[in-house]
């Protein structure tokens, strides 16, 4: 079966720019090779995570298991007051409901990071959070991760940031993504049949 990558992010506004910039990511995943899945709006809508209630929402029931089977993530956040958005951040406490699982929370899993603000600080702060947050979640960021300034880049209504060069960059950031997981993949198949990998080069 293919592999699966899993988006989470954007913001409520209905152009949301950050939404944008996280299909652009799952295009390069999708050229890759993998399946996506964008969790976006309205299903990034939870009660407040609450560990001490077990009842889960329909649509967090869904977002939970689409992360339960991802091979592979990409995290999209606006910079609100310097960091990462509570709509996003509410999402991700969701992941604590995979802390028992044999793959607990992100473990194993490549994930993209793109952050976009008015401002490059913003943009870079935020970037840095969910960087954090990955590395508390067991995942592991991708080596590019993107910071965008919207006073520099824009996505037009077919997503198409005004950029080429930030188009380039949020798609490899999806193949980062997909290659991880391919060779996590392989490497796990090496591990059930007892063969060494082979050493690559350079
Ligand atoms: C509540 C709120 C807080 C924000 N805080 C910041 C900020 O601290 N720094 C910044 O540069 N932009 C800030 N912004 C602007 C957003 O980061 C920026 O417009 C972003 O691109 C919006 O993404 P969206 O189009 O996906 O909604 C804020 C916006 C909102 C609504």
């Amino acid at each position: 079966m293919g592999l699966t990558v899993v988006g989470i992010g954007g913001s409520m506004r209905a152009d949301s720019q950050s939404e944008r910039a996280l299909n652009v990511v799952l295009q390069g995943a999708r050229l890759a090779g993998a399946q996506t899945l964008a969790i976006t709006g309205a299903d990034l809508v939870l009660p407040f995570y609450d560990p001490a209630v077990p009842a889960r929402s329909e649509v967090a029931h869904r977002l939970v298991h689409a992360l339960r089977r991802a091979d592979g993530v990409v995290l999209v956040s606006p910079g609100y007051h310097g960091t990462v958005s509570g709509l996003v951040k509410n999402a991700l406490d969701y992941v604590e409901d995979l802390r028992a699982d044999s793959r607990p929370y992100l473990d194993g899993r490549a994930v993209g990071c793109v952050a976009m603000a008015l401002g490059w600080q913003a943009a870079v702060t935020t970037l840095s959070a969910l960087r954090s947050i990955v590395h508390a979640l067991h995942g592991w960021p991708t080596p590019l991760g993107a910071a965008l300034n919207s006073t520099e880049v824009s996505f037009d209504d077919h997503g198409v940031p005004s950029d080429p060069a930030v188009e380039r960059t949020l798609r490899t950031i999806g193949q980062q993504v997909v290659q991880f997981a391919q060779e996590h993949s392989a490497g796990a198949q090496c591990e059930d049949t007892g063969h060494a990998r082979t050493p690559r080069r350079g």
